[in-house]
């Protein structure tokens, strides 16, 4: 195929075309990328998922058992652990052990934890990792007590001095019989830390951080998805419950079967964004819950003011808004930048149709007038796209959540087009979840992301690449994975408590080359007659922000290889050079990267590429692959 990439007459494109949602689904947050090791730390629980020691059992036959206190050690956190001797022991150590998010990697690296304790007792405590196979101890730690009726905080470092070989280990905390003055000790928030991403406190899980890094992301979606809803009224996400202190965060009844502890909380969101220079959009409650309740209109005024104030604690001055003082209290004084804010999650979903209307009729209604009001520079965005049935405000966004099989994304690859300036849209969630032919929502998700599928996402994202001047940005969703306990299996990345185990899927490989080489201005391309419906080579071209020539393409439904004749008008030299990488996958479409194998079924192919006459650049782009050329001349 010959064709043109003209210098002028294309678009500018969003500054964050590639991102991702992140919400606690599949332990992706609790025993995913928010960097904890102790499962349960708090005895968090709530009435759907009621408190609880998972995760604890006891050491030298002490006997544990889940206390609500008279003076527990915040008003957010009222069950702790009671640790007591057996019947008549009253010499020996006693204790309790965490086997972690099903498992642990213990390093010789520095761990930081901490924990509070409740009771009367002379003497030390003493915490360590150990195998729980063998029981040998790779690290330990002595920690002087004694504690008293008051609950106080014990913090403490641990260094293994060796690596572990595999992740099943535990961490024990043990202390002396002989030093209880009551009989027994109640303990909470027991906290342990690894090394984490960019070294924030209570941070990111390192590997998990720097494999969605490698992706190259320039936005952060947040805090959902079905979470930011919440199962009913009374569960949604509370920002307010996720701020401050971890002993002064209740945690919530997450909506993917676990209690959320919200370690990783709002602030927590901004600082991922800060440390990967991401820009934050911010979703907020709109008075819809999953389970189809909704607020009546005389109520929606509440909810509003409460998005309010979430936006005053990120924003708001320290010294002149009620919340921005709050934020600085706790240690923050300088404002976040929020630029976009989308109001709700799918509401066009939950309890249609009437949740749908009542969004339609006064929910949304209700927070643009008051935040057009009070923060007329957001961005603000509809959770329902201009696909979604909404006629939505001109100047607001919509967001449109493809999950579809493959055909579906390739054949769609002109639904972009008619997008218009008057709605920004943003791909808020995305990725081939059905095989082709399916019965799609009737039946599951696929086993993992696999290679049709992803190279189906890639023409995708190419299309949106067309029409980059009235898209948002494009994220994959959901993101993560842990093997262990996991509700939807389509995600970016797997992993489990073993780093090692960290896989990056199929679709991984396509999502970041694309977002490696980013389009400033689309550049029209002159193709022959009959190939602007493009099948099977579907591209975009255009040029970076250094000025380089970008062509990007995937080629779909297709047994050959497509030749291209490639011609940036503005490279008209013989000898010209270009980059071009080409993703392939396995002869089965179906194949996909397995976390258990480890294999990469990926072949990433780099050359380079000398223009032939005219500058004409002449290569080859294999059947059921992603590829980029870029020129090395600006
Ligand atoms: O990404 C998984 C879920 O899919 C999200 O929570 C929800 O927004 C969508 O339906």
């Amino acid at each position: 195929i010959e064709m043109v990439v003209r210098s002028t007459g294309g678009n500018a494109t969003t500054p964050h075309m590639y991102g991702f949602l992140h919400e606690d689904i599949n332990n992706s947050g609790d025993g995913g990328i928010y960097a904890e090791l102790i499962r349960n730390r708090a005895f968090q629980g709530s009435e759907k998922y009621p408190s609880n020691l998972d995760g604890w059992s006891p050491v030298h036959d002490a006997i544990l058992s889940l206390k609500k206190l008279s003076t527990p050690i915040s008003a957010a956190l009222p069950y702790s652990v009671n640790v007591a001797p057996r019947e008549g022991k009253t010499k020996g150590k006693i204790g309790l052990a965490n086997a972690g998010f099903w498992g642990m990697d213990v390093k010789a690296q520095k761990y930081t934890g901490s924990f509070w304790v409740q009771g009367t007792y002379k003497g030390d405590f003493q915490v360590s990792l150990k195998s729980a196979i063998t029981g040998e101890v790779f690290g330990a730690a002595k920690i002087s007590g004694p504690s008293t009726s008051e609950w106080t905080e014990k913090r403490f470092e641990l260094v293994p001095e060796k690596n572990a070989p595999n992740s099943n280990n535990t961490f024990v905390l043990e202390f002396d019989a002989e030093g209880l003055m009551e009989g027994s000790l109640n303990l909470n928030l027991i906290s342990l830390f690894p090394p984490t991403y960019k070294d924030r406190k209570n941070g990111l899980r390192v590997d998990i951080a720097e494999a969605l890094a490698g992706l190259k992301p320039t936005f952060l979606r947040f805090p959902g998805g079905n979470a930011l809803e919440g199962n009913d009224l009374n569960s949604f996400y509370k920002w307010n419950e996720t701020i401050g202190p971890l002993k002064d965060r209740p945690g919530m009844a997450g909506v993917w079967n676990y209690q959320m502890t919200n370690g990783l909380g709002i602030i927590e969101y901004l600082e991922w964004c800060e440390d990967m220079n991401l820009e934050p959009i911010l979703g907020v409650w709109a008075g819809l819950a999953l389970d189809g309740n909704f607020l009546p209109e005389s109520e929606i005024g509440w909810a509003v003011q409460y998005a309010l104030d979430e936006l005053e604690f990120l924003v708001g001055d320290a010294n002149t808004t009620k919340w921005g003082a709050v934020r600085a209290s706790l240690g923050y004084p300088k404002p976040w930048n929020i630029t976009y804010v989308e109001i709700g999650n799918e509401d066009w979903l939950a309890g249609r149709p009437a949740g749908f209307e009542s969004y339609k009729r006064y929910r949304f209604p209700a927070f643009k007038k008051a935040f057009e009001e009070k923060y007329p520079h957001i961005q603000l965005i509809s959770s329902p796209s201009v696909f979604d049935d909404m006629v939505i405000p001109k100047g607001v966004a919509g967001d449109w959540h493809p999950y579809l099989t493959p055909d579906e994304f390739v054949t769609g690859f002109n639904k972009l087009d008619g997008l218009t300036k008057d709605n920004l849209t943003l791909i808020g969630e995305a990725s081939s979840v059905h095989p082709n032919g399916g019965i799609k929502w009737e039946g599951q998700l696929m086993p993992f992301p696999w290679w049709g599928g992803s190279v189906a996402e890639g023409i995708f994202l190419i299309s949106a690449e067309r029409n980059a001047d009235r898209i948002l940005g494009a994220a994959f969703a959901p993101i993560l994975r842990n093997m262990n306990q996991w509700q939807w299996s389509i995600t970016i990345i797997q992993h489990a408590a073993d780093p090692a185990l960290t896989t990056l899927s199929t679709s991984w490989y396509v999502w970041r080359l694309l977002a490696s080489h980013i389009i400033k201005t689309t550049l029209p391309v002159s193709a022959p007659p009959g190939k602007p419906n493009l099948d099977p080579l579907y591209y975009v071209a255009g040029q970076s922000a250094a000025g380089t020539g970008i062509f990007k393409a995937g080629v779909y439904n297709s047994t050959e290889s497509v030749p291209v004749s490639l011609k940036f008008e503005g490279i008209t030299k013989k000898g010209a050079t270009a980059k071009l990488t080409v993703l392939t996958g396995p002869a089965d479409p179906y194949g996909y990267n397995d976390p258990f194998t480890r294999v990469n079924v990926v072949k990433e192919t780099h050359s380079e590429l000398s223009a032939g006459p005219g500058g004409v650049f002449d290569f080859s782009i294999p059947p059921l692959s992603v590829a980029v050329l870029e020129t090395s001349e600006r």
